[in-house]
């Protein structure tokens, strides 16, 4: 089991890379994110772009997940703006409860290797705690398996979705996985920074740095 990430004090633990910073959700990301889900382009890969209500609905089950967990989809913040999502879930679409790792970036933010650096530092530090992580997608989703290949997941087998209701393009789904004895991360992450005493320095928040930049 994962220990509990959420800081002595509530707080959430937040990621940081050389160009991101992944961390809890504010209620100002909400309109931004239901831009992005509204976006067709960007849900192609899934049965529908969503409403607002079903964009709120999915924020606040990702919020859940935090209180519940301690750690999730971060929400991914460049350059002061909120970009979109990355992080971790538990599932069991592929038919046994497993860690989840996603990535959804808005339009703006594709082709700039962003969501390699994103996802290569959660899965890093998903891969500090339990041994085995995956991710999956719709077979036609071929920018998607780039990332996973990217961020040293392999393709173990392909699959069909459990919910009969998706549409048939959807249906058959790619499974890539990582685990902790062969996938090496890129190294974006370092080592989680010391935990700062209790009360130390109110108002701040404990951040963990990248190392380097991503390279490919
Ligand atoms: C999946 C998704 C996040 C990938 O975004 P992306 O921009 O293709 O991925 P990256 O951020 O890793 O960028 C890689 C691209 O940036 C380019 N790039 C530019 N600068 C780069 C850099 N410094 N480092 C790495 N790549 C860089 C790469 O060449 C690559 O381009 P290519 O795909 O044309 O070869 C995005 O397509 C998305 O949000 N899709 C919709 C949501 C979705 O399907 N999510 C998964 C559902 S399960």
């Amino acid at each position: 089991m994962l220990p509990d990430t959420v800081l002595d004090d509530g707080r959430v633990e937040e990621l940081r890379t050389a160009r991101a910073l992944l961390r809890n959700w504010a209620d100002d990301d909400l309109q931004p994110f239901a831009e992005m889900c509204a976006d067709p382009l960007v849900m192609a890969h899934f049965p529908a772009p969503l409403s607002r209500a079903e964009s709120h609905a999915t924020v606040a089950r990702v919020r859940a997940h935090f209180v519940e967990h301690g750690y999730g989809l971060w929400a991914v913040e460049i350059d002061g703006g909120f970009a979109g999502w990355t992080g971790l879930s538990w599932s069991e679409v592929t038919g046994t409860r497993e860690l989840e790792i996603g990535w959804r970036l808005a339009r703006a933010y594709w082709g700039r290797g962003l969501a390699t650096e994103a996802a290569g530092t959660a899965l890093a530090y998903g891969l500090q705690q339990v041994s085995r992580i995956v991710s999956f997608s719709a077979v036609t989703n071929e920018r998607l398996w780039r990332v996973m290949e990217r961020i040293g997941m392999r393709r173990e087998r392909e699959f069909a979705h459990p919910r009969e209701d998706l549409p048939e393009r959807l249906r058959r789904q790619v499974l890539y996985v990582a685990d902790r004895q062969t996938c090496r991360p890129h190294s974006v992450f370092a080592e989680p920074a010391q935990r700062p005493a209790r009360g130390s320095s109110p108002g701040a928040t404990r951040r963990v740095q990248g190392a380097q930049p991503m390279d490919g």
